[in-house]
């Protein structure tokens, strides 16, 4: 069982839909009357978007993006390759760009760069967890779900060699699991 391999539980699914619930109505006042484009970089970033998006109460479009910068290790190798781009044109829309951790900041330094030249009219990253402590780039998000230790989390999107996305909460991984 998935469980199994998680050291401790560090987001339970309440903690999650309490805080994402905030975001949602902090984003809500701060993007009214705005043209709202949520952008997600798949695939990390897929639970937390699906339950963000309906807890904004304004108009929001949607598109996603796929690169490669971690490959199946644990460590970001800072070389970022687009792999699917995105489908609309930036041009005036207010660009949130969603995000499951961030982490060195190198994938997503390299992202805001890329998009900032499409001539959106602004430009936000909306991260559920931060980890500070690995940061590389010089790079921060707007808003924060949480900030967590300096250890490697699953679940609620988050992977280790593909697996724990479709856990419902977050959890540290056990060091075995990734060590052997
Ligand atoms: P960065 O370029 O180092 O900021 O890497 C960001 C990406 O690395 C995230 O979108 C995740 O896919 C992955 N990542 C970083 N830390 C973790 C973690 O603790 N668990 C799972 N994935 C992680
Ligand atoms: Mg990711």
């Amino acid at each position: 069982m998935m469980k199994d391999d998680i050291k401790k539980v560090l987001l339970s699914e309440e903690e999650l839909r309490t805080r994402v619930a905030e975001l949602g109505a902090q984003l809500s006042c701060d993007y009214e009357g705005k043209n709202l484009l949520m952008v997600s970089v798949l695939k990390g970033s897929v639970v937390f978007m699906a339950d963000l998006m309906r807890a904004i109460s304004q108009p929001a479009e949607i598109d996603f993006m796929v690169v490669s910068s971690y490959g199946s290790g644990v460590k970001s190798s800072g070389v970022v390759k687009i792999v699917k781009d995105l489908d609309i044109n930036l041009e005036g829309k207010d660009i949130l760009i969603v995000e499951d951790i961030l982490d060195s900041g190198m994938t997503l330094d390299y992202i805001k760069g890329m998009l900032l030249d499409r001539n959106p009219a602004s430009i936000r990253i909306c991260t559920l967890l931060d980890k500070p402590a690995r940061r590389k780039a010089d790079l921060q998000a707007d808003y924060v779900g949480f900030t967590v230790p300096d250890e490697f989390v699953v679940g609620y999107g988050l992977d280790y060699d593909e697996r724990y996305r479709n856990l419902p909460y977050i959890g540290i991984l056990k060091p075995e699991v990734y060590s052997v």
